[in-house]
């Protein structure tokens, strides 16, 4: 992985994931399939991928540019291979085969309890019916739990880069799957392109949600224009319970305060940065949080499209490059506990099997 292995003692850590797009698990083997399934042809504007090893090669973006901040036109943004990614997708099987094949990954990987964010939107702006997906990752949602024991609750998206009325008609079509009925979501998050997209235009959209009695979450993502506005947004404007990435917080000592004395946490993906930071620039930065108090805990974000780094990866970079102790990591994995929005039941058998963890 990267140059790293991963230690048997991250491997066998228990686990909660609190940042992972599920359309980012997509791996290229059912990529491949559903695309051969569904008479999809794999490609990216003009460029096809004929053969498996094409669609493999496609894969190595090494770095995660961004053309509107004057990076690369010519190869797709890390962003754009993740929606052309989903055009695969349009039964309610291949959602539910997407969502089973990562939730028996987390078994693997030893994570107990998952809260994944999906992006209907994605999905019905293709033409693709609402149930379709929803279905589909509710019935993955079912059997995961019972076949594989990994629980999930799951956080809607709205695509922060389309019309907010867009996103608020999704939200709609999709309540009848949230936490009051079927339950399949107990959150809203906010997802995709932030340029020139701050939290503040989803205000009414969040306030709708927590009426509804979810919970709510916004990406802040690393390095992006007006990032530190985007923060403070969220933290004093929308008062939003969770800040998924909003490293660049450190930069400001109003928004570290922000965070320690609203107790927002961030979800933080170490690898998704690592693409674009130096290791002393941006390692010191998780001793830096620890120092000032700020819960975070470690997370994947798109895997597949970061080069197959996943929750174990990100956490053996943090221990590894990070410097951190077995105590504190496990430390972290415990911060994702109280983070989660699972029940006490739930949070109870993973604090529980923290304290078993040999930190020696
Ligand atoms: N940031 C914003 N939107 C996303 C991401 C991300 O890291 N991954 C998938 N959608
Ligand atoms: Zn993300």
């Amino acid at each position: 992985m990267n140059g790293l292995t991963i230690s048997s003692f991250i491997a066998s850590l228990p686990k909660v994931e609190l940042h992972i797009h599920i359309e980012g698990t997509l791996q290229p083997a059912l990529r491949w399939k559903l695309a051969q399934r569904n008479k999809i042809p794999l490609r990216f504007k003009s460029q096809e991928y004929h053969t498996y090893e094409e669609l493999l090669e496609s894969y190595n973006v090494t770095y995660n540019h961004r053309p509107e901040l004057g990076g690369r036109k010519d190869v797709p943004t890390f962003l754009e291979a993740y929606f052309a990614g989903c055009e695969v997708l349009l039964k309610e099987d291949d959602f539910y085969e997407l969502a089973m094949d990562y939730l028996a990954r987390c078994r693997q990987m030893n994570v107990r309890y998952v809260e994944p964010f999906f992006d209907i939107q994605a999905h019905t702006r293709r033409g693709i019916p609402a149930e379709h997906v929803l279905n589909g990752y509710l019935r993955a949602q079912r059997e995961g739990a019972s076949k594989y024991g990994v629980r999930s609750n799951w956080i809607f998206c709205f695509l922060r880069d389309e019309p907010v009325e867009d996103g608020e008609a999704a939200y709609e079509t999709a309540l009848p799957w949230a936490r009051s009925g079927h339950g399949l979501f107990h959150a809203v998050g906010l997802a995709s392109n932030a340029y020139e997209r701050p939290p503040m235009l989803f205000k009414k959209a969040f306030e709708r949600a927590q009426a509804d009695g979810l919970h709510i979450t916004t990406h802040c993502d690393f390095g992006q224009k007006d990032t530190h506005e985007h923060i403070r947004q969220a933290i004093f404007d929308v008062q939003i319970e969770r800040i998924d990435h909003g490293l660049d917080a450190l930069d400001r000592d109003e928004l570290v305060e922000g965070l320690v004395n609203r107790n927002v946490g961030l979800t933080l993906c170490p690898h998704a940065y690592h693409r674009r930071t130096a290791t002393e620039v941006l390692f010191p930065k998780l001793r830096q949080l620890l120092d000032g108090g700020v819960k975070f805990c470690i997370n994947s974000d798109d895997p597949v499209y970061m080069h197959d780094v996943w929750i174990d990866g990100n956490m053996e970079k943090a221990y590894h490059y990070g410097e951190l102790t077995k105590q504190e990591m496990v430390q972290l994995a415990r911060n994702a506990v109280d983070m989660c929005w699972a029940d006490e039941a739930v949070k109870k058998e993973i604090y529980d099997e923290l304290d078993q963890v040999d930190v020696r």
